[in-house]
């Protein structure tokens, strides 16, 4: 607040009592005149923390925070389980520690740790880590990548990778510094191929039980796994591979959604499309977000909800069919237009990522049917994907991807 350099010398005593000099100060006097010197500041959300350590990783079922950075990296040498076990290592250590507000071990800036706003690290491996005779036995039945769909056009730049690393935060700031350290350390063992930078509402704006909206202006999230079923459809019990008790899989596709066209279509329609208000999210047979979806109501002899709707094609079929949806929005700077066409005016979509014990059998059905046909698909495009084992929680003594590495 005191400036000391120049001629507009003003002391914090005399911003306080709000008799500065003014002449001559034209900061302080439009501090002044805004009330800064009144201003009450909660510091509270800032050093607000999500323990590390469990027996599940955090930021898979926690409360997404504003903003998080998906990132895939590749191993320089996948066949060196020791540098493997090394990047996971770092990740624990430094992960637990920046959670909690602490600077990293070798942090250059350790003061950007100091407000972590519920930072959360969490950690996934791809399918080709499993490639190493040594870890075939290893691989989950389902950590392979998912079929070929028709709607997919897939970009190179957004592909599956041999590990994720998903840090979240509610300050960018501490998401940036998290990112950073976390990344640079693994540096010679581990290339970063993508950073996907996703975000939600600020939390504050809305509680955060609310459903959020994305950037269509449709409130995304209503219909989820009951909480009560978790240890059942979310997390991973070791039955098939011991090793992944308490972990679980995590599907990660980037899906643009074309404002352009979207912006075209009149409000109704945009309902029918989905198959709910965009007033409250109600479905069309109800009047609240939570009303029952009643896919057999009709009017006049036509479905009330269009059977071709994304909540009639998504709705699952099977019990079984359940999985967390954990979508962040991402708006980054459209790309330069090609050569003789006319510029995007937007890059817009959804990091659309699921989380499910098995996502063969649980998610693969509901995306099956959505790329055979979804009215939505008219104005989304899936341009990146990939399929990841989040590994079991963490303890200070057991490091991420401890058990997956026992004894080799
Ligand atoms: C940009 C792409 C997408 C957008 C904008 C979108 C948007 C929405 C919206 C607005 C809803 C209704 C509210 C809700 O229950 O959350 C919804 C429901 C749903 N979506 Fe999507 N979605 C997208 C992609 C997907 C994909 C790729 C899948 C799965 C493969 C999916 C699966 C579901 C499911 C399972 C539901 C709940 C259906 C029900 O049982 O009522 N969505 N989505």
């Amino acid at each position: 607040m005191t400036r000391s350099r120049g001629s507009a010398r003003i002391s914090r005593r005399g911003l306080l009592t709000g008799v500065a000099g003014l002449a001559g100060a034209g900061v302080g006097a439009a501090a002044v005149g805004l009330g800064v010197e009144r201003e009450s500041f909660d510091a509270e959300p800032a050093r607000q923390t999500v323990e590390f350590y469990g027996r599940h990783q955090a930021g898979i079922i926690t409360v997404p925070a504003t903003h998080a950075n998906y990132i895939g990296l590749d191993l320089v040498d996948p066949t060196d389980l020791g540098a493997l076990a090394g990047v996971l290592t770092l990740w624990t250590q430094d992960g637990a520690r920046l959670a909690q507000g602490i600077a990293a071990l070798a942090d250059p800036e350790p003061e950007l740790a100091t407000a972590p706003s519920q930072l959360t690290v969490t950690a996934g491996v791809g399918p080709r880590i499993f490639e190493d005779p040594r870890l075939a036995s290893r691989r989950p039945s389902w950590l392979k990548p998912l079929p070929a769909f028709g709607i997919d056009r897939l970009q190179d730049q957004w592909k599956q990778t041999d590990l994720l690393l998903l840090i979240a935060s509610d300050d960018p700031v501490a998401l940036a510094h998290a990112t950073r350290i976390l990344t640079a350390e693994v540096r010679t063992i581990a290339r970063v191929r993508w950073v996907q930078r996703g975000f939600r509402t600020a939390r504050g704006t809305q509680p955060d039980s609310q459903t959020q909206r994305n950037l269509f202006g449709q409130i995304d999230g209503t219909e989820q796994p009951a909480a009560a079923r978790q240890d059942e459809l979310i997390w991973d019990d070791g039955a098939e591979q011991p090793w992944l008790a308490g972990g679980t899989s995590m599907v990660v596709r980037r899906i643009a959604m074309h404002m352009d066209t979207w912006e075209e279509l009149d409000r109704e329609n945009r309902e029918l499309v989905i198959g709910r208000n965009l007033a409250n999210g109600a479905p069309l047979t109800g009047t609240d977000e939570h009303d029952p979806v009643d896919l057999a109501k009709t009017v006049g002899g036509l479905p009330v909800i269009p059977a071709s709707s994304h909540i009639a094609r998504a709705r699952r079929r099977a019990d079984h069919e359940q999985y967390l949806r954990r979508a962040y929005n991402y708006d980054e700077p459209p790309a330069p237009p090609l050569p003789g066409q006319e510029p995007d005016t937007s890059n817009t979509g959804l990091i659309f990522s699921t989380v499910q014990r098995d996502p063969v059998r649980q998610f693969l059905p509901s995306q099956e049917r959505l790329a055979e046909h979804d009215d939505l698909n008219v104005w989304t495009t899936p341009i990146g994907s990939s399929v990841y084992a989040i590994l079991p929680g963490a303890t200070p003594q057991v490091p991420l991807g401890g058990s997956l590495l026992r004894g080799l």
